[in-house]
């Protein structure tokens, strides 16, 4: 089917050399672009979540130390390696826990040990970090096909926060799949949670589908049970920052919640992830650090306190989905199924 679909949603581009980030703590209301030359402010951006989603932020933090490798200035090779492996720390302590973030920096720093030459090294560091942009695409189709194959053809989804194409380099991976099944002739209504305390559903979900064309509803984040119990619910899609060997999910907060009542309705619970996602190392994911962040995002919104003064609030950004409560992983290597440690043992031999 031809589709007239809008998949291309830029959220990070490499332009005249510098890193334009669609500024997604201003969306849906305004459409602005912030330009990054140096690596600390690749940093801050994520930090800030101007660019957020696991693949994103792996890309930008990508982009960043290309950045800190051009500007790199230092006597000799081994000079220049240690003033590149400072700014790639400094990216990767930006946010904890999506892996996808140290899988990038990590994938770029071990090319430059490879080579011998300083502008060899730099000239690689920005071929390889756009060449993981566009990767990043091509690998959230391929989830995209494996993943619509999955879904009736007419059917209603649960997504949470934004796995979509502003959490990547584009198309998306949990709204990639959605995005492919559209594509393929598939009927699908989202059903989006706001995703509090950053609204990632309502603001940045709501707005990618809309602008695309597909079908969404908003639901705050406690309607879902009696959302699943009221009405036919066919599958829930969720994206994850970082997916351990036995299959634990980190995702954003409220994903494992919504997990255990989709298993209480029987509704299968899908989550959609790039191999750079997983965690090989990490045998469980009790081992996932956990992003705290300013107890603000949930006393206030924007500037507005909610609550009474000096109100204290637990915000965590993610929490751990056990894998029993996951039906299948939906790779760009095909989907996995339980038992995970299995599947995924399997996925980390190919990749070796
Ligand atoms: O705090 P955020 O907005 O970066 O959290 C994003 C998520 O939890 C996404 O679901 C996850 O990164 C997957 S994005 C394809």
């Amino acid at each position: 089917m031809t589709s007239n679909l809008n998949s291309d949603i830029e959220p990070i581009a490499w332009v005249n050399g510098r890193i334009r980030l669609l500024d997604q703590t201003r969306l849906p209301h305004s459409v602005n672009w912030v330009e990054i030359d140096n690596w600390r402010d690749a940093a801050d951006a994520i930090k800030t979540m101007i660019v957020r989603g696991a693949p994103a932020i792996g890309c930008t933090a990508a982009l960043g130390l290309a950045l800190a490798g051009r500007s790199a200035i230092a006597p000799g090779r081994e000079a220049f390696l240690d003033k590149l492996q400072i700014a790639a720390d400094g990216l990767c302590n930006a946010r904890p826990t999506a892996v996808n973030l140290s899988w990038a920096v990590n994938r770029l720093m071990c090319l430059a040990r490879t080579l011998p030459e300083v502008t060899e090294i730099k000239q690689l560091l920005i071929d390889e970090a756009l060449r993981m942009l566009n990767e990043d695409i091509q690998i959230n189709r391929t989830m995209g096909q494996y993943g619509a194959a999955l879904l009736p053809d007419s059917c209603r989804v649960i997504t949470h926060c934004n796995a979509g194409a502003l959490a990547t380099a584009g198309y998306g991976t949990a709204l990639g799949v959605i995005r492919a099944a559209v594509e393929s002739g598939k009927n699908v209504t989202v059903f989006a949670d706001e995703t509090r305390p950053r609204l990632q559903g309502m603001k940045l979900t709501a707005w990618e589908l809309m602008e695309s064309g597909i079908p969404v509803t908003v639901i705050t984040d406690n309607m879902s049970a009696a959302l699943m119990n009221t009405s036919v619910i066919d599958c829930v899609i969720v994206g994850a920052d970082r997916i351990a060997a036995n299959g634990d999910t980190a995702n954003k907060i409220g994903t494992y919640g919504l997990a255990v009542i989709a298993r209480h309705h029987n509704v299968p619970f899908y989550v959609a992830a790039p191999v750079s996602t997983f965690d090989f190392n990490l045998a469980t994911g009790a081992a996932i650090p956990i992003e705290q962040r300013d107890p603000a995002e949930v006393t206030h919104l924007d500037d507005i306190a909610l609550g009474p003064s000096n109100l204290t609030a637990w915000n965590p950004a993610f929490d751990v989905t056990p894998a029993e409560l996951v039906t299948a992983i939906i790779t760009e290597r095909g989907v996995l199924k339980p038992p995970f440690s299995t599947s995924i043992a399997n996925l980390q031999n190919e990749n070796q």
